[in-house]
């Protein structure tokens, strides 16, 4: 049922569909993922991630969820066969950070690069996740976070697959004006 539940929007124009060959996941896939992931998304702290927005109007937790679909399917295409339960937790919680780094604040001016130290933090405190799923969470930003440099599968993955969502949600999934 969660599948179904947290189904992610299409993206609306054509040209958001030119990776789609390797970025979408198939319906078995996605059934897997959200049962794999379904304590997790029980968890008041996780859902407390749609209260976010992440690019345009998108909102954190689906960001997370667009990004753990785009890594099991990209993960696929390559027949890289990454650990996909590192993958998929990875990926939900790469921006569990927990604030709305919007606005004009100073306090946020350095969210590109301290929000994965910050997401890995809370992951450990909240479900005390893996070394691996830390340091796929740590390193999602780079190159921008130069010394934190990818060095598994999976951290690879989520790193490529978090590229291509936030492009094609800053592309195409702006808010509307007026
Ligand atoms: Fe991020
Ligand atoms: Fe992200």
């Amino acid at each position: 049922m969660l599948h179904r539940m947290f189904r992610t929007a299409p993206f609306k124009k054509s040209r958001a569909h030119l990776l789609s060959g390797i970025t979408e996941i198939t319906e078995d896939d996605r059934k897997w993922l959200y049962s794999e992931l379904e304590d997790y998304l029980k968890d008041d702290s996780v859902q407390s991630m749609a209260g976010f927005i992440q690019h345009g109007n998108v909102t954190t937790l689906q960001h997370s969820l667009r990004v753990a679909e785009a890594s099991l399917a990209l993960d696929r295409a390559l027949g890289s066969r990454s650990d996909r339960h590192t993958l998929a937790v990875s990926a939900l919680l790469h921006d569990y950070y927990l604030y709305d780094w919007h606005g004009r604040s100073l306090k946020y001016c350095n969210h590109g690069f301290t929000h994965p130290e910050a997401a890995m933090q809370n992951a450990v405190r909240h479900f005390n996740v893996s070394k691996d799923i830390r340091d796929a969470i740590r390193t999602h930003m780079w190159p921008l976070t130069l010394l934190h440099i990818p060095k598994s599968r999976e951290a690879a993955i989520l790193c490529a697959a978090d590229k291509y969502c936030s492009l094609t949600e800053t592309l195409f999934c702006r808010k509307r004006k007026g």
